[in-house]
């Protein structure tokens, strides 16, 4: 079994993830004591998509963050690099134009989406700055952007709660569902490492994305960060 660190090696990613794949889904939904089905339902309100919009989910994994937007009669491509996901995902929505795609180099031509969004993916990007640029680059003038990521907890009584949670219970309680524990120890690791919510703000505008914003979802254990591409 593999598990990625902190230089987030594509190849050591994408083979942690295809590892996880087959009990993904259920994994999230157990660590995360069922709020990650309130944080998608958070990012499909902020993405706001219209009936035949065209919107990417890039880092789709087994595509189950692709279908609120199904649902809202968007055209969603799920997309992600690990084939491993894209299998599992392929089995549970066949109904999904899931496609292979590394986000540092999208496999799209320029301006083709509406919107583009990407849920608990970026933090495992090896070029988080060529991920957001990439994302810019797919989706028209005008175009939006979500990304619902773990951030840092505002509260300070809850950030330290949380860290104690993370970094103790997170492993022993992914060795009981998870297929690679391991992979559990990473999340902590590489969500400790991520910029809080300002820090990655600053991220999207070096980008080239305008009225970025964002939004703290539980005390901030996730945030919603908004972008827009500004008009030709
Ligand atoms: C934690 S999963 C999230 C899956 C899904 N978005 C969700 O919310 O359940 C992260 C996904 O990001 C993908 N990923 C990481 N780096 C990537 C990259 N450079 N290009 C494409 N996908 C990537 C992984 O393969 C994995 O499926």
């Amino acid at each position: 079994m593999s598990r990625a660190d902190l230089e987030k090696q594509p190849q050591a990613v994408a083979a942690m993830f295809d590892d996880v794949a087959a009990k993904y889904d259920l994994t999230n939904d157990v660590l995360s004591l069922g709020q990650t089905r309130m944080w998608r339902r958070a990012v499909a309100h902020a993405l706001d998509v219209r009936p035949g919009e065209r919107v990417l989910d890039l880092g789709a994994g087994t595509g189950t963050s692709s279908l609120p937007f199904a649902e809202a009669g968007a055209e969603v491509v799920p997309c992600d690099f690990s084939l491993g996901m894209l299998r599992e995902g392929k089995k549970r929505h066949p109904e999904l134009p899931l496609t292979a795609g590394d986000a540092t180099r999208l496999p799209f031509a320029d301006g083709v989406f509406d919107a583009a969004t990407i849920s608990f993916a970026l933090r495992n990007v090896h070029d988080t700055g060529a991920a957001l640029r990439e994302m810019l680059r797919v989706v028209r003038p005008g175009g939006r952007l979500v990304i619902c990521e773990f951030s840092h907890p505002t509260y300070r009584p809850l950030r330290t709660v949380y860290t104690e949670y993370l970094m103790r219970a997170l492993p022993p309680v992914a060795k009981s569902v998870s297929s690679n524990p391991d992979a559990y120890v990473y999340l902590a690791e590489s969500i400790r490492a991520w910029p809080d919510q300002k820090g990655l703000a600053g991220r999207l505008k070096d980008a080239g994305w305008a009225q970025v914003a964002w939004r703290n979802l539980t005390g901030g254990i996730v945030a919603l960060h908004r972008g827009r591409k500004p008009e030709a």
